[in-house]
């Protein structure tokens, strides 16, 4: 089989998940953070798009030319169901679309992207992706082909990417978010490592940004993406702007600003080749299991562009329900329309309870002694540090894990609480950690806060 593959390392779903599941099979009660599964943990999905999603599906003479019809769905839902099913077309949702995905939903991406950003979109530059999952993987795919090939990631990086890059055999080159400075990057690390870089004599094609961040939550300023945006257009690296969380936003001091905007706006980025991410998996929505997301292409070259479009067309076509989703995501109900007002007010609750549980987790791990963690400014995690006894460190090292890995174990099976190591998102050695999500609902959050905090004292006894 292939070596790089056997290489190929995923801590979201690794070692301690799996041990996870295997204490869930034998009837222990496991309290999953490990990923950003919204719907998993409780989370009720939104009632406009589930209703518009079944019209889709069902014949229309069970739905959308039903009798009854307008008894059942409100009047926007059955013209947006109409819209949708013209988009789709004879097939219906069974069928094959354009590989890059259907032009009338591409063309509801293109006009939401001009909304957000102020700048023009255009629906041949969007493909419509399973997740931003496989966009990642068509850009990384069109980027590496030998191991001279290297991409630039945080460190701690949300691990798709290493995964990714190993498994095709190119180069990873962290660069580090400082934790002291609230997670953010400086120009002098990104060159330092460029430089440490080209004196490998690797070619650096291409550079990964999650904004905001997962796992480390930040949301980046206007003057860190300009910075960044500069570095890629001057030393021709292809920027990856991974921006699924773009609506998860929690402190008011932040605003999410897109890369495409920076790109268009910033004297100096006139010639950068930009790839920007976004899903239906996160937000408000977290309909992970749909598989919906798109990414947008900016100032590629056509002749490459040609090339990512045979590359989508050998995975014939993303799923047309994760299209629906997209369209959706993109295009919510109209204001004053007959599903409006309930439609925002499950967004807004939904809002409002994922901001208070990031600042209850946050504020929660702080408040126990030998752990610290910076705000979630956005994104649905809190990354804390933990101060363990080097004895602990020690006993890890004996038994080849890492030190966190083993404080990972023993939380799940002291409490049934399933965390990732930090090393998992590549977390620098020496920086002992984990990621958790702030997912379950704000009980069972308050529950496992207290239960973190019994864990850590026991731990640290354990070891001292
Ligand atoms: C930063 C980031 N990018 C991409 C993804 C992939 O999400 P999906 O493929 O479900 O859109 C995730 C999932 O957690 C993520 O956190």
């Amino acid at each position: 089989m292939s070596q790089s593959l056997r290489r190929m390392q995923y801590a979201v779903r690794g070692e301690v998940v799996l041990k996870a599941d295997k204490l869930a099979a034998e009837g222990r009660k496991i309290t999953y953070t490990n990923v950003g599964n919204p719907h998993a943990v409780g989370q009720q999905p939104i009632t406009f798009y589930r209703q518009v999603l079944a019209l889709c599906d069902l014949p229309a003479s069970c739905g959308v030319d039903h009798p009854n019809a307008s008894q059942l769905f409100p009047l926007d839902v059955l013209e947006r169901a109409r819209e949708l099913r013209g988009i789709v077309g004879k097939g219906g949702t069974g069928s094959y679309t354009n590989s890059q995905g259907l032009a009338g939903i591409r063309k509801h991406v293109a006009e939401y992207i001009l909304n957000r950003d102020g700048h023009s979109a255009y629906e041949g530059d969007i493909f419509l992706t399973n997740g931003a999952s496989t966009g990642i993987e068509f850009i990384l795919n069109g980027l590496i082909s030998h191991d001279h090939d290297a991409i630039m990631i945080p460190i701690p990086q949300y691990p798709i990417y290493s995964a990714l890059i190993t498994k095709l055999g190119g180069r990873k080159i962290g660069y580090e978010l400082d934790e002291e400075l609230g997670w953010t990057v400086t120009e002098g690390e990104l060159q330092r490592r460029l430089n440490e870089a080209k004196a490998k004599k690797l070619n650096v094609k291409g550079m990964a940004l999650i904004n905001p961040g997962n796992p480390t939550g930040q949301v980046l300023q206007r003057k860190d993406l300009e910075m960044i945006c500069r570095f890629c257009a001057r030393n021709g690296i292809l920027l990856m702007a991974d921006e699924v969380y773009q609506r998860n936003v929690y402190v008011k001091d932040r605003k999410f600003i897109s890369a495409k905007k920076i790109a268009v706006e910033t004297p100096g980025c006139e010639n950068l080749e930009l790839v920007s991410f976004h899903s239906t998996s996160k937000g408000l929505i977290g309909e992970c299991g749909r598989r919906g997301g798109y990414m947008e292409l900016h100032c590629i070259d056509p002749y490459v562009q040609s090339q990512i479009y045979k590359l989508a067309s050998s995975a014939l076509c993303s799923g047309v329900d994760g299209q629906l989703m997209t369209s959706l995501m993109v295009k919510g109900p109209a204001e004053g329309s007959d599903s409006y007002t309930l439609f925002v007010e499950e967004e807004r609750a939904i809002f409002q309870s994922l901001q208070r549980r990031a600042k209850k987790m946050v504020d929660g791990l702080n408040r126990i002694d030998g752990i610290t963690c910076n705000q979630a400014e956005g994104a649905m995690y809190a990354f804390p540090r933990v101060i363990i006894p080097q004895s602990a460190v020690d006993a890890a090292e004996a038994s080849d894990q890492t030190p966190d890995t083993l404080y990972a174990l023993s939380l799940l099976e002291e409490t049934g609480i399933c965390v990732v190591p930090a090393s998992g998102f590549g977390q620098k050695k020496g920086r002992i950690g984990f990621r958790t999500t702030f997912l379950p609902p704000e009980d069972d959050l308050e529950v496992a806060i207290g239960e973190m905090a019994r864990h850590h004292n026991f731990f640290c006894q354990k070891y001292s």
